[in-house]
């Protein structure tokens, strides 16, 4: 088969280097792709949002399945555009993938079918917004979220009801996010340990991943902004057994379900982002996709092969799939260039790949790199992820830690903590 993955980061990287083991496999392209996914496929050059270039493409060369990465060529309609040329493709549709792309439109969703998640209110102005807040119906903190795809940035978490202001004022009037923030939501904060919970779906099945924990804060103990995410563990430390059937029962079980009857069948990756409170399990926030870097662990986990997973979700015969995990325990370390998630340089030099890649049990994949007169320069905030796995996290980790300690470029920052017993959430 022919096999296209579409987008250039770390997870991307990831399910490249797990497609390229597929038996399945005739030839592989990434597109735009990145320093690391030309050593498993095809780098094309063609931005992920260019959604009519990537169905010329597939049509051309014949592709039989395309795997999208990213929420936005999603939220584009490159499902929609696909399927219209009769091209096998994984992922939700347009309005599949607006649980993800219309905060209001998921928040709504979940209300009308008594899917758990924290109290809300939408406001259609700031005056709106403004008046939600002082009617004193949420307590500090309180949490403001632009309506619609903002780069992971469109979520403010409270302190005052000046800071409150200050974010509605940003987003409604300065439009900060443009026409992302032409409505907002003011949310209950939600408190509890936070777990991502990621499945595939047929559109009437879904079919768990291994559990995972991403720690998004960009300082070491939870401390700073919050990032695409720094690292990742996986299992998840605190998804016993029992809350696992309770997300099932009364989170992903559902959307499914309701998502079908109201015409939208979800199928492709969905990624329910969780905050395991006092009441049990809520949602956050749905993904239309899978996580990044959750996904980069999870293929590290992954035994099974991916491409017949992936195809039976295309065709709608998940239940034939027979998914196999290894038990061992996997995570991964994002290095990012100093400054983000703020401002930070790029174009430099990375030297100790080769070495770091030599350490037993550690695979690297790439996000923000390219490869350029034959050495990999950084391109991005989140540079690289080095993952590694182990019959404990914590032989996992020291791997990892032994590999990141080999890596170099100016500016490089990380976290050292993660997988460690203070990794709590
Ligand atoms: P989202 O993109 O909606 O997941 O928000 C990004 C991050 O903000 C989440 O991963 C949480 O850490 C945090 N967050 C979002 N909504 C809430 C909430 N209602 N209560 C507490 N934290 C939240
Ligand atoms: N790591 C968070 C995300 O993929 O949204």
């Amino acid at each position: 088969m022919n096999i296209l993955v579409v987008g250039s980061g770390g997870r991307e990287h990831a399910l490249a280097w797990k497609i390229a083991k597929s038996p399945r496999l005739s030839k592989l392209y990434c597109a735009p792709g990145n320093g690391g996914t030309r050593l498993v496929a095809e780098n094309v050059a063609i931005g992920d949002a260019d959604v009519r270039a990537l169905a010329d493409f597939g049509a051309r060369e014949r592709i039989d399945l395309t795997v999208v990465g990213p929420e936005v060529p999603l939220s584009l309609g490159l499902v929609d555009e696909f399927e219209k040329r009769g091209l096998r493709v994984f992922g939700p549709t347009r309005k599949a993938a607006e649980l993800e792309s219309s905060k209001v439109y998921a928040k709504q969703f979940m209300a009308r079918h008594k899917i758990p998640t924290g109290r809300f209110k939408v406001a259609d102005s700031a005056a709106e917004a403004m008046a939600v807040l002082r009617s004193g119906e949420f307590s500090l903190p309180v949490v403001v979220k632009a309506d619609g795809l903002a780069a992971g940035k469109g979520v403010i978490i409270c302190k005052t009801t000046q800071e409150a202001e200050k974010a509605i004022r940003s987003i409604m009037v300065e439009k900060q996010f443009g026409e992302a923030g032409k409505r907002v939501l003011i949310e209950e904060f939600l408190r509890g340990k936070e777990v991502s919970f990621i499945v595939v779906s047929d559109g009437v099945r879904a079919l768990p991943f291994v559990t995972t924990m991403d720690h998004k804060a960009v300082f070491d103990g939870d401390e700073g902004p919050n990032t695409g995410g720094m690292g990742t563990i996986s299992p998840s430390l605190f998804l016993t057994d029992a809350l696992y059937d309770e997300v099932m029962r009364t989170i992903i079980g559902p959307t499914i379900v309701r998502m079908a009857e109201d015409g939208r069948p979800y199928k492709g990756a969905l990624y329910a982002g969780l905050m395991l409170t006092a009441e049990g399990p809520k949602v956050l926030e749905y993904n239309c996709r899978f996580g990044d870097p959750e996904t980069q662990p999870q293929m590290l986990r992954l035994t099974s092969d991916l491409v017949d997973l992936l195809l039976a979700a295309v065709e709608g015969d998940i239940g034939t799939q027979k998914v196999r995990w290894s038990e061992e325990a996997a995570a991964c370390v994002i290095l990012a260039s100093g400054g983000y998630p703020g401002a930070y340089e790029k174009g430099k030099v990375i030297e100790g790949l080769e070495e770091a890649a030599r350490v037993p049990g550690v695979e690297i994949f790439h996000a923000g790199t390219k490869f350029e007169n034959g050495r990999y320069l950084t391109s991005g905030g989140r540079v690289l992820g080095v993952c590694g796995t182990g019959p404990t996290l914590a032989a996992a980790r020291a791997k990892i830690y032994r590999a990141v300690g080999l890596i170099r470029f100016d500016g490089l920052h990380y976290r050292r903590d993660i997988g460690t017993a203070r990794m709590d959430g």
